[in-house]
């Protein structure tokens, strides 16, 4: 007779829990509410601890040049230059010299020079994931990582895209996608670097702006870069949202697993869908020569790394030039498996093409590294160097 007042306190709380969470459900139709969720643009730290005085993050003086980067549709993106140290310290009491005030013309700045003016200059186009601002976390250490002396004369562009950080605007999926292929531009036509000297670099959502941007060049302007590596990616929108959960807490649609056709209901509904696995499979058919890394760590609690099965198998699917494809056989045949024990696995799949193109896909998985720290590990690290090798 006891029990039964805690029977009817777990009957309420339960119905609360569903109830709010069917208002959330609700509030994710809308649009700017589904944007808000998704993007979490608004979700930083630049209230306090502003990307403008980047030696705030351990860097040292003038190491990294903040930059604007103008959109063709009038945004402002706000973008970070970081130096390779070794150009940094040769040329450390230039730098060290210059004013902070010469921002207003970047192009005049000693570290536009020092990338643009060099014929070796090699660079790293930076997409991050979602919240935040290209001085967010992990992402300070993943630039870090990349000009402490890894390749030779390797620089780091990142950018916010619209919406996030300093930058103008708001975010959705065309957007976001006009930002990357701006900030490409920005490398080949300002700065004049070479695509063959650019490795795009995509993590979390930045690994489906990167695809988008690669996927647009080939396609779009027959341009191929050295190298895209993507880090905790995934194939789809709303795929990654039945099992995604933001900051691997709050669910979206994985409650709804037990009632498949809400479930599709809710995913219909969804109006950024990243069709990355597509893209992807563009990507790779289309060009000629391509160096493709797909990275995801096994202990990802927010994207799971199968996703990285996911797109790795689209990719090797796509290098196929007969009309049927390939079955998952055939390619879990095919592919060159490596165990690692504690580091993980490697799967590689290099095709040479009738045409003499040469296409290499490489998925690295880790055991260790969560969504937002794998970035700043030797595994990207070392995939970046083998592709400008
Ligand atoms: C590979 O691509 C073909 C289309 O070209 C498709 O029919 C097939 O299902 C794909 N295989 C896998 C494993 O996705």
């Amino acid at each position: 007779m006891a029990i039964a007042p805690i029977f009817k306190k777990a009957y309420w709380s339960l119905a609360i829990v569903g109830g709010l969470y069917f208002v959330y459900m609700t509030l994710l139709l809308n649009g700017w509410v589904q944007r808000q969720a998704l993007y979490a643009h608004n979700v930083h730290t630049a209230w306090w601890q502003g990307p403008n005085k980047p030696e705030q993050f351990g860097f040292l003086k003038n190491q990294v040049r903040p930059f604007t980067i103008i959109t063709p549709d009038g945004e402002k993106l706000y973008a970070w230059h970081t130096l390779p140290l070794s150009t940094y310290i040769k040329n450390e009491d230039a730098l060290v010299q210059e004013s902070t005030s010469s921002r207003e013309d970047p192009e005049s700045s000693l570290a536009f020079k020092l990338l643009a003016k060099d014929p070796e200059s090699r660079l790293i186009i930076n997409f991050h994931g979602n919240a935040g601002t290209v001085a967010q976390g992990w992402r300070t250490d993943t630039y870090r990582a990349l000009t402490s002396g890894l390749v030779d004369k390797l620089h780091v562009v990142a950018v916010d895209y619209r919406g996030f950080g300093y930058s103008t605007g708001s975010p959705d999926e065309k957007g976001l996608i006009i930002d990357g292929i701006a900030t490409v531009k920005w490398a080949l036509n300002v700065a004049k670097i070479p695509p063959e000297k650019i490795v795009l670099l995509g993590q979390s959502l930045g690994t489906a702006v990167a695809t988008a941007v690669a996927e647009h060049f080939v396609v779009k302007e027959g341009l191929e870069f050295r190298g895209v590596v993507l880090v905790a990616g995934f194939s789809d929108l709303p795929t990654l949202l039945t099992t995604y959960a933001i900051g691997g807490v709050i669910p979206i649609l994985s409650p709804l697993r037990p009632y498949p056709r809400l479930q599709q209901f809710f995913a219909k509904n969804i109006q950024e869908t990243w069709f990355s696995a597509t893209r992807l499979v563009n990507l790779v058919r289309k060009s000629k020569n391509i160096n493709l890394r797909i990275i995801h760590a096994q202990n990802d609690f927010e994207i799971l790394w199968t996703h990285s099965n996911t797109l790795f198998s689209a990719a090797a699917n796509a290098t196929s030039t007969g009309d049927q494809g390939l079955t998952q056989e055939q390619i879990d045949e095919l592919k060159i498996h490596q165990d690692l024990g504690e580091s993980g696995f490697t799967n590689s799949w290099i095709t040479v093409q009738e045409d003499g193109g040469r296409k290499s896909i490489k998925q690295d998985v880790v055991r260790h590294g969560g969504h937002n720290r794998l970035v700043t590990y030797p595994v990207v690290a070392k995939a970046i160097a083998n592709i400008f090798q």
